[in-house]
């Protein structure tokens, strides 16, 4: 992290758990928790509870997202959800190509693109993700395809756009496997994601863009990886789905902050 650059930034991404009441409860849990943190955290809960989430977290420092959309305003696609129907929810920001989208549901950049943009046109934060396969590792491939989806995911952003966008490095040989990311493999991925953003869109705004590292991250890990220079919080998935265990990250990451603050 570079306090002095960038804001800490800690996303929960619940995937396919918590109904209502479940959601609702875990977010008047954490609120007091986290009343006093110097950073905010990002809950991407599923779309029927976006309404009671973003109802219970007002005035808190809980923001609650997505963690999809379609790329059409409206339409005739059965079973899709538009960025404005959750922006109508609540929503603040939504995440976009995650792993499990993109191989499960076969979301191309291309698409993710078109997502990217509608997200920014509707008002709702994009949280890209990125990160390569172990075989893409395996083979060597690994930049090759950070390149590809970082700038085919980002093309056609102006300067103003790349700004409200938040980065996710999420190899997805790490996520939900509980097989964490070395420091030198994070610190090299995210400094090259850093790199290519500089290269389009200049080094002050690549210097600006949060970029989390995600991927079985748990409490223990968290002040080792983010005392890397290019990492600036964590998009958390198994983790953030207890009170216990998101508190305890949380709490690692506070301290850490006020560590580097020289407040302890
Ligand atoms: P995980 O998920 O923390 O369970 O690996 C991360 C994610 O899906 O963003």
């Amino acid at each position: 992290m570079d306090l002095e650059k960038r804001k800490v930034v800690l996303i929960g991404n619940w995937k396919m758990y918590k109904t209502i009441p479940e959601a609702a409860r875990f977010i008047e849990e954490l609120a007091p928790k986290v009343e006093t943190l110097p950073f905010n955290i990002y809950l991407a809960v599923a779309f029927t509870a976006i309404k009671i989430a973003n109802d219970a977290a007002v005035h808190t420092k809980i923001v609650i997202g997505a963690q999809n959309m379609n790329d059409a305003s409206e339409g005739a696609f059965t079973g899709e959800i538009a960025g404005k129907m959750l922006v109508d929810a609540g929503a603040k920001f939504v995440i976009l190509g995650h792993s499990e989208r993109r191989v499960l549901f076969q979301e191309d950049n291309a698409f993710i693109n078109r997502k990217v943009k509608r997200a920014l046109k509707d008002g709702l934060q994009p949280v890209l993700c990125v990160g390569e396969s172990s075989q893409e590792r395996e083979l060597g491939n690994a930049e090759t395809v950070l390149r590809s989806q970082l700038l085919e995911c980002l093309d056609g952003l102006t300067e103003e756009d790349i700004l409200s966008v938040i980065l996710a490095y999420e190899p997805v040989w790490a996520v939900g496997t509980g097989q964490v990311a070395s420091c030198e493999i994070i610190e090299k991925a995210h400094q090259y994601c850093r790199q290519l953003l500089a290269e389009k869109w200049g080094v002050s705004v690549s210097e600006k863009i949060s970029i989390q590292y995600g991927g079985s991250i748990r409490a223990k890990d968290v002040k080792e990886i983010l005392s890397l220079p290019d990492v600036d919080g964590f998009l958390v998935g198994g983790a953030s789905l207890s009170i216990e265990s998101f508190s305890q990250i949380i709490d690692n990451l506070h301290e850490l902050i006020k560590e580097s603050n020289g407040e302890v």
